[in-house]
């Protein structure tokens, strides 16, 4: 099992569209996908259709109150990709867990009972690096960073980076795996000069995706872009591409469905 942070503290770049498309886009490559709504806004849980309200076990329980993670999973619309929700509850548990003894981690011990279960977990941060983040990156073997080309998305990037690097003092196997590098308008210059710099001092997940309406109307509807706007589509066609370099990168012994021991 390969446990995947998608972060950024910088809110709007894309963190829950690219966690729900590529973990639908490796899921169609055959693996067991488990996703985990870890900001409290609980998009990613609205985004498949949840109500985040009337829902009794979510990541909230299962960081604060130690209800094992295997009773907060769901099933969604999407085959062979299933999700801990999270509710708005979990706002409160950055206080809750504060002051616990090894609060940081909390998730990482919880996921660990899911070995086997799943190929690949996809954990959808909130934009901030607090208790929780920290929570995710603890549990993590990859980092993956979406980024939208702005000068000041670009200054955020060091953030997160530092950030990665504190982390990595206490579990140095955390590797950023990439940028992903969300809602371009490629006509700008501006973006492009900002494209040239990320590829100059970071590790990129190549293609960058273009700006279209169609994530939000596939937001909108519930759906993956795969479903909603078809394999054919530029978007779906760059994500589905950056899956495959992530799948390339899995950790040894996560296989395809089935396979895995
Ligand atoms: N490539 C894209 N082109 C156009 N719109 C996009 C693209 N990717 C995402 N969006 C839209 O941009 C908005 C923000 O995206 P998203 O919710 O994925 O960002 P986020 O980083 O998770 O935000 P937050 O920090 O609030 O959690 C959403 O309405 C989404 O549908
Ligand atoms: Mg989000």
């Amino acid at each position: 099992m390969t446990v995947i942070s998608v972060a950024n503290n910088k809110g709007g770049v894309g963190k829950t569209t690219t966690t729900l498309n590529l973990g639908t886009a490796l899921s169609l490559m055959g693996l067991r996908v488990l996703l985990v709504d870890l900001d409290p806004q609980a998009s990613l849980s609205l985004y498949l259709g949840f109500d985040p309200g009337s829902l009794e076990i979510t990541s909230y329980s299962v960081l604060t109150q130690k209800i094992p993670a295997i009773k907060a999973i769901m099933m969604t619309n999407v085959a062979a990709v299933d999700l801990i929700p999270a509710s708005i509850d979990l706002a409160a548990a950055e206080m809750e867990i504060s002051g616990r003894m090894g609060r940081e981690y909390l998730l990482r011990d919880q996921l660990e009972t899911l070995d086997g279960l799943y190929d690949v977990v996809l954990i959808d941060n909130m934009p901030s690096l607090g208790v929780l983040t920290v929570n995710s990156l603890m549990a993590s073997d990859f980092v993956v960073v979406p980024i939208e080309p702005t000068h000041l998305a670009y200054k955020g990037l060091q953030m997160i980076d530092t950030t990665i690097h504190e982390v990595k003092r206490y579990h140095k196997e955390l590797e950023m795996l990439g940028c992903v590098i969300t809602m371009v308008d490629e006509r700008t210059k501006h973006a492009r000069e900002i494209i040239a710099k990320i590829r100059e001092n970071y590790p990129v997940l190549e293609p960058p995706i273009r700006r279209s309406v169609k994530f939000a109307d596939a937001a909108a509807g519930n759906l993956p872009i795969m479903d909603y706007a078809g394999t054919e589509f530029e978007g779906s066609k760059a994500y589905t591409e950056i899956a495959q370099r992530i799948f390339e990168r899995l950790k040894p012994g996560t296989t395809a469905a089935g396979e895995n021991s």
